[in-house]
């Protein structure tokens, strides 16, 4: 029987291409960067599944580029912002994704951010390996405690219930704003409370972000909720670059508006907005959150999964399509 014909855009983790390749012609795209868009173009004509990355634009050219037969496109991330979904819903083409197995992973690396902006660990690990250290100083990289203080989780999903949860540990005092407020029960039972936005930036001492990016959350956070924030306060970003204004950022941050950042993902990845990395008070990592290695496998497993289900006349998994 003849196999599918499917392109994967990056080599993967086990068992992702293994299983990709027991039922399918696969060719996948070997650089260690995100592949050019002329090569993506010209390698995807004539598949029946696509398997990209969150650095792919998937939009109505490529599916066009891709032809008719397309009927599969598994993205290997949670999030799906970089696919045209309603394009490809229009196009008959199922749009699946990786959720549930990153939440965790995710949350460890927003409160990683959390801890290493508060307490400076970057500065003080860059001034060590100076060999500046003279003996101890009681004024020595001075932070903010994080026990105890107040944490604005934006956007309440699995990952910003995992935020609560770890909060929990550190004696905070949890707000939360999404758009779809929680029953009492359920604030209860996870200990948050409800704050509209613009009360949750005002009272919280670090905000994190676990939004979608859609038309709604682009620049959620720009000037004038900036400005809102205390001086002393933490934004934390581990969710997607554009949910936040990266030029206002960088003014918020070198005026004192507010006092740090930590940031995994950027306005316009791989870039950064000018003046960014010159800022002590930031901590910048390439977007890694979910970047475990049993996480990103098990990424590579559902995503192939999806794909095949999918090929196979099956409803995939982890559908996104309305
Ligand atoms: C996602 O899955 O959306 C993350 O940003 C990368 O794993």
């Amino acid at each position: 029987m003849a196999k599918w014909k499917v392109f994967v855009t990056r080599r993967l983790p086990s068992p992702g291409l293994e299983l990709v390749a027991e039922e399918c012609d696969a060719s996948v795209y070997e650089g260690d960067r995100p592949i050019p868009r002329e090569e993506l173009l010209r390698r995807v004509r004539g598949v029946e599944g696509l398997l990209p990355l969150l650095t792919e634009a998937i939009d109505a050219e490529l599916m066009e580029a891709a032809g008719p037969q397309l009927r599969v496109i598994a993205n290997y991330a949670v999030g799906f912002n970089n696919i045209d979904v309603a394009e490809a819903t229009r196009r008959g083409i199922l749009v699946t994704n990786t959720p549930g197995v990153l939440t965790e992973t995710t949350a460890d690396l927003a409160w990683a951010l959390l801890m290493a902006t508060a307490r400076r660990l970057v500065e003080a690990d860059a001034y060590m390996r100076a060999g500046k250290y003279a003996g101890w100083s009681p004024t020595l990289f001075l932070g903010p405690d994080v026990y105890g203080k107040t944490l604005g989780i934006v956007g309440f999903g699995r990952i910003g219930e995992a935020m609560a949860r770890r909060a929990r540990g550190f004696g905070m005092t949890v707000l939360y704003h999404d758009v779809r407020r929680r029953s009492e029960a359920e604030e209860q039972q996870l200990g948050v409370v409800f704050r509209e936005m613009d009360d949750l930036l005002a009272e919280a001492d670090f905000v994190t972000l676990h939004v979608d990016l859609n038309e709604r959350t682009h620049h959620l956070i720009g000037r004038p909720q900036l400005e809102r924030m205390k001086p002393s306060a933490i934004l934390i970003n581990a969710a997607r670059g554009p949910v936040v204004d990266e030029a206002a950022l960088v003014e918020a941050l070198r005026t004192g508006q507010i006092a740090g950042a930590g940031l995994d993902v950027f306005e316009r990845e791989p870039e950064m907005a000018p003046g960014l990395a010159d800022l002590p008070n930031t901590v910048l990592v390439p977007h890694i959150a979910s970047g475990s290695l049993e996480t990103r496998a098990k990424m590579a497993e559902i995503a192939a999964t999806n794909l095949l289900e999918a090929l196979r006349g099956h409803r995939p998994p982890n559908l996104v399509n309305p």
